[in-house]
């Protein structure tokens, strides 16, 4: 349960509000084109409820990382498509006119600022461009799921200027993940996949205390059978941490928790679609080969467990699935949470993108528009974007 206040617990009528989406989507490089418009798409519910209530509407957000001075014009363009009305791009927030231009709003305008990564000043959560975002605006409203985990000025440290409520997408990307972890209809099935122990291992160690079966993929994967004993030839291993895998093996067997890894694997001499791939047990992997995809017995023993499930949650896939030589594993469990009737909730970042892929997004009860901010929601850690909006 989200216990925040949402743009619901506010009048803005007529009011300036100030809401950070994330609005951090793929561009193509060559074209310019975005390649996935889901975040735009699921910022729009907030935007047209505060159209619809009569607020002036200032849209910012980060697109890139600092330094690569992104543009968000591709994203003010295709935001106006979808709301079916002008958004004023405000190109340079600097601007002595801005405050001008915001100034002579009508009700119901909506106007997009700059990517807020123009400057270093916003990961530094810098007091000032907070205090400068925020002077813009009578209402903060945070709905940029995808950079609650992020400290920085448009998401945390406006707050302190302004009153500051949730927005609905923050309001159900919080609800679902929350129910699924905290409350779920068992048996809770998770699948973590992905490359490194260690940048999984918080969420490991929480989902031991909630699962009743976890299923690990992804070159992790390695790390896991290297800490018990298994030749992994070429495959990438976290060779220091491989205690941290045996700890998170025996916590598994101390709870109870169904833990499968996988039993064979896809391997080939190199990371390429034209190279020569075999399926081999993960006992037979060959010095010289290194496992890119779970085997065909291991997807059939993670669809077993998915089928049993009442919920499933997926984070990390479960080979490099970006190659399609590679994607057998990672489509399968995609395609086996489709088919299920359980509750499934996809972490976002590469389990969102492969689910895209694959073209199953309408077939899941909830894929995430943070990857990043799924993972550390997983994990139990407080995002600094959702604490520092009021309290219901
Ligand atoms: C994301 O894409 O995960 C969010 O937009 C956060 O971006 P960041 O990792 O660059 O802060």
């Amino acid at each position: 349960m989200l216990n925040k206040k949402t743009v619901r617990d506010v009048s803005v009528k007529s009011k300036k509000v100030l809401v950070r989406c994330d609005f951090n989507v793929p561009i193509d490089k060559e074209t310019g084109n975005i390649t996935s418009d889901k975040r735009i798409v699921e910022s729009l519910k907030t935007i047209k409820y505060l159209i619809n209530a009569g607020a002036k509407v200032i849209l910012c957000s980060h697109i890139g990382k600092t330094g690569q001075n992104k543009t968000l014009l591709p994203v003010s363009k295709r935001l106006a498509e979808l709301l079916e009305m002008d958004v004023l791009f405000i190109e340079d927030i600097f601007k002595d006119n801005v405050r001008d231009v915001i100034d002579s709003m009508q009700d119901g305008d909506v106007v997009l600022l700059e990517n807020t990564r123009m400057t270093e000043k916003e990961e530094a959560n810098d007091e000032e461009f907070a205090k400068y975002l925020a002077s813009f605006a009578d209402i903060f409203v945070n709905d940029a799921f995808g950079s609650a985990h992020r400290a920085h000025a448009s998401t945390e440290g406006v707050t302190h200027f302004l009153p500051s409520v949730a927005g609905f997408l923050i309001e159900k990307e919080i609800e679902a993940l929350d129910h699924s972890i905290n409350d779920p209809k068992r048996p809770l099935v998770a699948i973590v996949g992905g490359a490194k122990v260690s940048s999984k291992i918080g969420v490991l160690n929480a989902l031991l205390d909630k699962v009743d079966t976890l299923l690990i993929g992804g070159a992790m994967t390695y790390t896991f059978l290297k800490a018990e004993g298994i030749n992994v030839g070429k495959s990438l291993c976290e060779d220091d941490k491989l205690d941290v895998a045996l700890e998170i093996l025996q916590k598994a067997a101390n709870k109870g928790v169904k833990l499968l890894l996988p039993v064979d694997n896809v391997v080939a001499k190199e990371m390429s679609e034209y190279t020569e791939e075999m399926t081999v047990s993960v006992e037979k992997i060959p010095e010289d080969y290194m496992g890119l995809d779970i085997g065909k017995k291991t997807s059939a023993l993670f669809e077993e467990e998915i089928k049993k499930a009442g919920t499933v949650v997926w984070n990390g896939p479960v080979g490099m699935f970006e190659l399609d030589k590679f994607s057998s594993g990672t489509r399968k469990v995609a395609e086996a949470m489709a088919d299920s009737n359980a509750v499934t909730i996809v972490g976002g970042g590469d389990s969102a993108s492969a689910v895209e892929k694959f073209g199953l997004e309408d077939k899941m009860s909830h894929i995430s528009t943070g990857g990043g901010a799924s993972l550390e929601f997983m994990e139990g850690k407080k995002l600094p974007g959702i604490e520092a909006l009021l309290d219901k």
